[in-house]
């Protein structure tokens, strides 16, 4: 919740007297008060108590201070993988209110690299946080577990704290992400970090030994386990599906994917009628970090938060999107399709998440919770609001930004009329339709295209990274 402490009030400080409704400008806080005239935000920060708050500053005919402080806070917090969606939402929002932040990026490449780099209150730290032994190894370092060859760059990774009061840590899969995780935690602790948020994710197994650990968010879950090892005052957060995985690029798991018809389908393994969080990462991450930061560990340490300002079945997610984008979009149980190069750590994720939601599994109520702990999932998405009222949802995402997305990313469906529907209905009703419960539907991996690769034009490599 937003700081309710009082600003220090400085008698020195000038008051510009405005008319008041005898035309008089006069001014005496104490007579203002005491006709009890109240400023009509709730989330004013001025204080209840302070002289101020007699004063309205949205209220041109009465008085606002000539001049006020603009106090920022005396804060540094180290980012990693900056120019990816989390992080970068949590730059833009922390360095918009006056946080100073200490970020790594792997290179200045890209738009977001380069709004990362030129933004004024942010020094950049550029380099892998993994380094090969051999200069010459090209091989794929994303897969789970030990990479012979492949240590991790402390040197980079001391450098990022040194002065950092603060951190926000999202690890991803490239390297060994537990060695890396594990050094970037240590390196807090040394620095003395005071509060540090961890991006993790639940290893499924650790909650119900029939569940299959999903590799990249086991990862995540051992390195939270390392973080309150050792002590560091921290707070973990669980992000939700981002709205923005949504795209009808063919890649696997949450693709869009365009019909003849002009209408979307998308199709993936979870039930229909079972619920999954959602965030809108790029909107919403930051703000929801800040107040952690705000609060501090005194009142989040230790805590895990489910990071998800919606709580939709997939049909209800269809729902959402169609209403937002204005065409028909249909949800459809069945297989992930992989027809494009992943790398290696990813198709082992999917492979594990498709047996996690099984396509056996036909109970809504014996779907595995998202995040593992049916408690954490049941906090969504008061845990997030609790944080952040502004969220942008499913919906507002569908129609103000996956068009756009889509353009930068080279399509064109935007631009031409939706044809004529084969089927009338709601989402749910095509489904109950279309959907096909033996997961079953002629189409395999067999249509592998070799020449596709993994990249768009805009969102490049990283889109796939559920
Ligand atoms: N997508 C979801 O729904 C979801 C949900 C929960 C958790 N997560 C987790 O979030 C993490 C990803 O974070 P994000 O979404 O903020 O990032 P993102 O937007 O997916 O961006 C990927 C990040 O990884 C970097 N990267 C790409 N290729 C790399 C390579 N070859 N070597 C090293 N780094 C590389 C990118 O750097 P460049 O910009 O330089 O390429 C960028 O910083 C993953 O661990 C994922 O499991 C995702």
């Amino acid at each position: 919740m937003p700081s309710t402490n009082p600003i220090p009030i400085r008698t020195d400080l000038p008051f510009r007297p405005a008319p008041n409704e005898n035309g008089n400008t006069a001014f005496s806080p104490k007579s203002s008060a005491a006709h009890g005239t109240r400023h009509k935000h709730t989330r004013s920060s001025y204080s209840e108590n302070s002289p101020l708050t007699a004063v309205s500053r949205n209220n041109s005919l009465s008085f606002r201070p000539l001049k006020r402080s603009t106090p920022s806070p005396d804060k540094t917090i180290a980012v990693i993988n900056a120019s990816g969606r989390q992080a970068a939402s949590l730059i833009r929002i922390a360095t918009a209110v006056g946080y100073k932040v200490r970020a790594q990026l792997r290179n200045l490449e890209g738009v977001i690299a380069t709004e990362v780099a030129t933004n004024p209150n942010v020094q950049v730290f550029v380099g892998e946080l993994y380094l090969r032994n051999k200069p010459d190894d090209n091989r794929d370092v994303t897969a789970h577990g030990p990479l012979p060859g492949i240590l991790v760059n402390h040197a980079l990774i001391s450098q990022l704290f040194n002065g950092a009061q603060l951190a926000f840590i999202n690890t991803t899969f490239y390297g060994n992400e537990i060695q890396i995780g594990e050094a970037i935690a240590d390196a807090a602790k040394r620095a003395g970090v005071q509060h540090y948020v961890y991006s993790s994710m639940p290893d499924h197994a650790a909650y119900n030994p029939e569940w299959p650990s999903l590799p990249l968010w086991a990862a995540k879950h051992e390195v939270e386990n390392y973080v309150r090892k050792i002590g560091l005052p921290a707070t973990f957060v669980y992000t939700g599906i981002y709205n923005n995985n949504f795209t009808s690029l063919l890649y696997p798991l949450f693709c869009m994917e365009l019909q003849p018809d002009g209408s979307f389908v998308w199709q993936a393994p979870f039930h229909p009628h079972a619920k999954l969080p959602w965030l809108d990462a790029e909107h919403d991450v930051g703000p929801a970090i800040i107040q952690l930061f705000k609060d501090g560990p005194a009142k989040w340490n230790g805590k895990r938060i489910a990071l998800a300002y919606e709580y939709l079945t997939p049909i209800e997610a269809c729902g959402a999107f169609e209403q937002g984008v204005g065409r028909r979009v249909r949800y459809k149980r069945g297989p992930i399709k992989v027809t494009v190069k992943i790398p290696e750590g990813y198709r082992a994720q999917l492979e594990a998440l498709e047996k996690l939601w099984s396509l056996e599994n036909n109970d809504p109520e014996k779907q595995p919770p998202y995040f593992g702990d049916l408690e954490l999932d049941k906090r969504c998405p008061d845990d997030a609001l609790a944080l952040w009222e502004g969220p942008r949802g499913l919906e507002e995402y569908a129609r103000e930004i996956f068009p756009l997305e889509e353009e930068a990313n080279g399509m064109t469906w935007m631009f031409e009329d939706e044809g004529e529907p084969e089927l009338e209905g709601t989402a749910e009703e095509v489904e109950d339709v279309d959907n096909n419960e033996d997961g079953e539907d002629g189409e395999d991996d067999e249509s592998f295209d070799e020449g596709l690769v993994m990249r768009g034009l805009k969102r490049d490599e990283e889109s796939w990274l559920a």
